[in-house]
C-alpha cells in the first residue's frame, strides 16, 4: 500500500509500505478515505521535534471504512464509517476513565510514564505506524474509532480527528468564563479551530496573533481582533486594549516551531536577544534539515504569553514542546500567580460532543479546510505547508489508493 514514511529529518517519502494487519483481538483494520497534515507532522519533518523512527508511517489525522476487526472489539462493523481520534488511549484505566486518554496508562508500549501515545510520531509515543496510508492498524479500536452520523461529511469528520478538538482542548483547559477576553497566539488550523472554540465557550473577546496575512484574514472572519507581530509589538497591543490589565486566557497555539518578528518594534525590541533563541534553536533540535523551515525562536510565544495575561490570570499551552525546551519565564509566571494548564489533547473526550454540533449545524468546521489534494501530491503539499504559502491553511489529503483520486463531488466541495 502507498503511504508516506519518514527517513530522517527532512526526507519523507511516499512509498509501498506493507499492509497492516490485526495483531491484538482489540486491534481493527482501517482504510482511510480521507487525511490530512498538521502543524505537529512539520515540527517532526524539521526536527524540532526529535526522536524519530526511521521506517514509521507519518500522519495522525483520519476517517476511514473499517475493513476487519479483531475478536474482542465487540461495538463496531466491518463497513462502518469512522473518524480516528489522533491520541490512541485504552478506554479503561484510571486516566482514561477521568478523560485524561492523552495519558492513558496502556497505550505507550515504553511505560506508563511515557507520555501521549498516537499515531505517526517520535519513538516515544509508541512509535505507531500513521494515518497517511491507505490502510492503519487501530489499537483498542472499540474506543479508538467513532461512528460518524450519516449526515456528517467527510469534509467535516476529518477536522474532528484532532485539529477541532485541539482547538476545543485548549479552550477547555484554558477555564473561559462568560465574558472573558482571551488571547490565542498562532493562527494556524489549530489557532483558528481554537478562536472558535473559546467563542463556544462563552469569550467575550478574542484576540488573535499571527504574521501570515491570510491566515489573520480568517481570524478576523471568525471575530477575533488581530494583530500581526510584523508590524506591531503584540504585548504592547494585548495591554492596550485591555486597559493595561491583560487577557484573562492565553493559548500558546504555536509550540517549538515559534518564529521571531522581522520588522516592525516588536523585531526592535527583541534584537539583543537573536542570538540566544538561535542557541536555544540549536539546543533543542541539534538536527535539521535546510530544506524545511522551522522556527527561529523556540520559546518566544511563552514569553509573550506569560506577559499579556493578567495577574492571577491562566495559561493554556497547546503548542507542541519537545522534552529537550527548557525556557520558561518561571520568575515572571510565579510572581504572577498564574496557573498553567498544558498537554496533548485528550481527542477521544470531546470527538462524540463535537460530532453533534456538526449533525445539528451548529458549526460547519469543512470551511476551515484550504486545499484537497490527491495523495499521489502528498510531498508537494507538505512542501506548500511547511513554506506557510498564501491560502495553504489546512490540507486534506484524499485518493489514497492509488489511480483512486477523491469521488468528484467531494473535489468540488
Ligand atoms: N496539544 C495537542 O494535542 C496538539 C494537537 C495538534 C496540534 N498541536 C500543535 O498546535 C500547534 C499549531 O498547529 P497547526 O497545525 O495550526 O500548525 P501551523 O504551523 O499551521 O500553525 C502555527 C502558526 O503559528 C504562527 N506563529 C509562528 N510564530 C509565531 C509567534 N511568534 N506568535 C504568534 N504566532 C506565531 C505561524 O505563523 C502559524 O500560522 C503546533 O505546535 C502543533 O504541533 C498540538
Ligand atoms: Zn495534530
Ligand atoms: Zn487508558
Amino acid at each position: 500500500m502507498r503511504a508516506v514514511v519518514f527517513h530522517r529529518v527532512g526526507d519523507i517519502r511516499l512509498e509501498n509500505v506493507p499492509e497492516p494487519k490485526i495483531q491484538e483481538p482489540t486491534d481493527a483494520i482501517v482504510r482511510l478515505i480521507a487525511s490530512a497534515i498538521c502543524g505537529t507532522d512539520l515540527h517532526m519533518v524539521r526536527g524540532t521535534l526529535p526522536g524519530m523512527e526511521p521506517g514509521t508511517i507519518l500522519g495522525h489525522e483520519g476517517v476511514g471504512i473499517i475493513e476487519d476487526v479483531g475478536k474482542e472489539v465487540r461495538n463496531l462493523k466491518v463497513g462502518e464509517r469512522v473518524v480516528i481520534p489522533s491520541t490512541i488511549a485504552c478506554g479503561y484505566c484510571s486516566y482514561c476513565r477521568a478523560g485524561y486518554y492523552a495519558q492513558c496508562d496502556n497505550a505507550n508500549p515504553n511505560g506508563k510514564n511515557a507520555g501521549t501515545a498516537f499515531y505517526g510520531g517520535p519513538r516515544m509515543s509508541g512509535p505507531f505506524n500513521g494515518l497517511q496510508a491507505e490502510y492503519a492498524r487501530i489499537p483498542f479500536a472499540n474506543i479508538g474509532l467513532v461512528k460518524v452520523p450519516e449526515s456528517v461529511t467527510n469534509d467535516q469528520a476529518i477536522t474532528i480527528s484532532d485539529i477541532f478538538p485541539t482547538g476545543y482542548f485548549g479552550a477547555d483547559i484554558a477555564d473561559i468564563e462568560p465574558g472573558d477576553v482571551v488571547v490565542v497566539f498562532g493562527c494556524g488550523p489549530v489557532g483558528l479551530f481554537t478562536i472558535l472554540s473559546a467563542q463556544l465557550q462563552g469569550a467575550g473577546r478574542v484576540i488573535a496573533v499571527d504574521h501570515i496575512p491570510d491566515r489573520l484574514d480568517r481570524a478576523r472572519e471568525l471575530g477575533a481582533e488581530t494583530i500581526d507581530f510584523n508590524r506591531e509589538d503584540p504585548v504592547d497591543v494585548i495591554l492596550e486594549l485591555t486597559g493595561g490589565i491583560g487577557a484573562d486566557c492565553v493559548i500558546d497555539v504555536v509550540g517549538v516551531d515559534a518564529e521571531m518578528p522581522k520588522s516592525g518594534p516588536a523585531a526592535e525590541k527583541l534584537k539583543e536577544q537573536k542570538e540566544e533563541y538561535i542557541k536555544e534553536v540549536q539546543q533543542i533540535a541539534p538536527e535539521r534539515s535546510d530544506k524545511w523551515v522551522a522556527g527561529d525562536a523556540p520559546s518566544l510565544v511563552l514569553s509573550w504569553a506569560v506577559q499579556v495575561v493578567e495577574k492571577a490570570g491562566t495559561l493554556s499551552i497547546i503548542g507542541v514542546y519537545p522534552q529537550t525546551v527548557r525556557n520558561f519565564p518561571i520568575g515572571l509566571s510565579m510572581n504572577k500567580n498564574l496557573s498553567i494548564r498544558s498537554g496533548n489533547c485528550n481527542h477521544r473526550k470531546y470527538i462524540p460532543t463535537l460530532l453533534d454540533l456538526v449533525e445539528s449545524g451548529v458549526v460547519d468546521p469543512s470551511k476551515f479546510l484550504t486545499n484537497k489534494e490527491a495523495f499521489g501530491s502528498v510531498i508537494d503539499a507538505y512542501k506548500a505547508f511547511d513554506e506557510r504559502r498564501p491560502g495553504w491553511i489546512k490540507v486534506e489529503l484524499t485518493g489514497m489508493k492509488e489511480g483512486e483520486e477523491a469521488a468528484p463531488e467531494e473535489l468540488a466541495a
